[in-house]
């Protein structure tokens, strides 16, 4: 039963992530990158490939969904999680080596997102303020930063920035700290997450690529420190809300089902039709594809799918400070 579960739903994200063409353009001399308004998923892809490979990884992925699905969502038993994370700078440019004060504003927005004290909060439609998260019991709190200079213009999603020997800097106790790389370049990517199957193994956490990362100096449309939030929603377990297919299933309830990503900064409402019901959807979700200043919530159904690798026995309850 549990294996049928993991074969279908490991079908449906082989699928899913090739269907956002990517436009990307990058310069001779690598200075310029035009990211395309149309985002696009590596970490699902990561996850598929990892879970193809590697059989302790498809157990682990198996029993935390089956965690995820009795979960109750008690308030955690000690209360907030506040994870500590360690912020892994690799630099080229000066600009790309992000100021300490970028690092503190970027885990603000963090904490503010997480906690739903975000200001834009107040933007969330009537319609779905009786499903907001509001507070999500997770926060944040910086460890140590460790800068390394770099000659390399442009990283890709193979992880070589997590391992001193391909130029990278390797994982503080992936198990116990929350890895977070920032690179110079990614080409159209703005960052990619591992999900909670990669608890503690080298590679576990996020990259996101400097000009997307914190506020201040970043690139619009995505300076709002949002591609964290949606990232570290992965690194907790949460799937983009269309579900990587058309009308696919994020497995959180309270989420409408979507036709699939949006783009851009969408008006309210907007209406799609799934198996002949037509519905309102939540792109104004996290874990959707829009703009840094068109997303402002997460729901109550993902707090709890989050919630829920971070008890004692969860899969990342290396993360919890007692
Ligand atoms: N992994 C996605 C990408 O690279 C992140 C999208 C985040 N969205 C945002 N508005 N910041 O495109
Ligand atoms: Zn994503
Ligand atoms: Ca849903």
């Amino acid at each position: 039963m549990k294996k049928t579960f993991f074969y279908l739903a490991s079908a449906v994200l082989l699928a899913a992530c090739s269907q956002n063409p990517e436009t990307e353009t990058l310069s001779e001399d690598n200075s310029t990158t035009t990211v395309s308004a149309r985002r696009s998923c590596p970490s699902e892809e990561i996850r598929a490939e990892l879970l193809k490979r590697d059989a302790g990884a498809r157990e682990r992925y198996a029993n935390i969904e089956a965690v995820a699905n009795s979960f109750q969502g008690k308030v955690l038993a000690d209360g907030t999680v506040d994870i500590p994370v360690v912020v892994n700078v690799l630099y080229k440019t000066s600009a790309e080596n992000i100021s300490d004060a970028r690092i503190a504003e970027q885990i603000a927005i963090l904490n503010a997102d997480f906690g739903g004290t975000n200001t834009d909060a107040s933007k969330i439609p009537t319609e779905f303020s009786g499903v907001k998260a509001g507070d999500t019991k997770v926060r944040f709190h910086l460890v140590k930063t460790v800068r390394k200079a770099t000659t390399k213009t442009k990283w890709g999603t193979n992880d070589a920035m997590k391992k001193s020997s391909t130029g990278g800097i390797d994982a503080t106790t992936p198990n116990s700290y929350f890895n977070l790389w920032i690179v110079g370049n990614m080409g159209g990517i703005l960052g990619y997450a591992t999900f909670p199957e990669s608890s503690g193994l080298w590679n576990d956490g996020v990259v996101i690529a400097a000009p997307y990362f914190g506020k201040t100096g970043a690139t619009a449309p995505y300076n709002l420190g949002r591609t964290a939030t949606h990232e570290v929603g992965h690194y907790l377990n949460l799937r983009h809300i269309w579900g990587d297919a058309s009308c696919g299933n994020d497995l959180v309830a309270d989420t409408p089902t979507q036709t699939g990503a949006n783009y851009g900064k969408p008006t309210y409402p907007l209406y799609n039709t799934c198996s002949g019901t037509s519905r309102s959807v939540m792109f104004m979700n996290y874990m959707d594809y829009v703009d840094d200043a068109a997303m402002f919530m997460f729901s109550a159904g993902q707090k709890v799918r989050a919630q829920s690798v971070l008890t004692s026995t969860g899969a990342r309850s290396g993360l919890r400070v007692y």
